[in-house]
């Protein structure tokens, strides 16, 4: 059975591979998976995964997030095949087409989440992007469309608030796997770019699989501590459930 500790993905929002080696030192034993974004990946390269994959056995998530036509998708999968990650973010853009072609250039080898919505997107900024009311009303209408896409494309699931999970599973089934950013503990006072937050307990009441938390962690005197709260907050939604 999962941990609670296993639900946490740990993002290196660091500049260099050595604020990275210092929180996979620090961090591992203590959350599920460590989580490469765009910042680090820039600046280190594949050379910062091989430096998780050699301290332990903690999961990687490669968070690209990429965006581009088919073809273009799917050759960069290929390479990403070979790095030894668990899973890979694509947008869900505008066609279903790059996520099929990313789950066919990943060859199995990688599983392969569909960002809906940004946590940091409020449904004003979808309506000032143009979209139809029907969407900028409701924003899970939207995380929902585009759920659906990356279903009937085989994604191994989607990128979603913590406020999506329920209806999310309720749709697509329980394997469908829900990961959630924009996680803020009640005990926290956050005031930054995240929108549609909540906390890691009603996250996983509400079904999600893993819990994407960095800032609450990363920037807390003693990040350990904090990953342990986090944790047996979640331990204990689990006994409830
Ligand atoms: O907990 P915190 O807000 O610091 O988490 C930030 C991390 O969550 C970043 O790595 C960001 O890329 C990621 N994120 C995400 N999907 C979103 C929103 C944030 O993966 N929709």
């Amino acid at each position: 059975m999962k941990a609670p500790k296993d639900y946490i993905i740990f993002p290196l929002d660091v500049p260099t591979i050595n604020d990275a080696a210092g929180y996979v030192k620090l961090l591992s034993g203590f959350v599920g998976m460590f989580k490469v974004g765009l910042e680090l990946f820039i600046e280190a390269g594949p050379e910062v995964i091989q430096l998780i994959n050699k301290a332990g056995d903690t999961d990687i998530f490669l968070d690209l997030k990429l965006h581009d036509i088919p073809e273009t998708v799917s050759r960069a999968m290929a390479r990403i095949a070979g790095l030894n990650v668990k899973f890979v973010t694509v947008h869900c853009g505008e066609t279903p087409r790059m996520l099929e072609a990313a789950v066919e250039g990943g060859g199995g080898k990688v599983g392969v989440l569909g960002v809906t919505v940004l946590t940091s997107v409020s449904a004003e900024d979808v309506g000032s992007a143009g979209f139809r009311e029907e969407f900028s009303k409701d924003v899970s209408k939207l995380v929902l469309n585009r759920a659906a896409m990356a279903k009937a494309a085989g994604c191994a699931g989607v990128v979603c608030s913590g406020h999506e999970v329920k209806m999310i599973k309720e749709v697509f089934g329980k394997d469908f796997l829900t990961i959630t950013p924009g996680i803020r503990p009640s005990w926290e006072a956050g005031d930054d770019d995240q929108r549609r937050i909540v906390t890691p307990e009603r996250a996983v009441e509400n079904g999600a699989d893993y819990l994407v938390i960095g800032r609450p962690i990363r920037d807390a005197e003693d990040p350990v501590s904090v990953a342990r709260r986090i944790a047996d907050e979640v331990g204990m939604v689990r006994i409830i459930l």
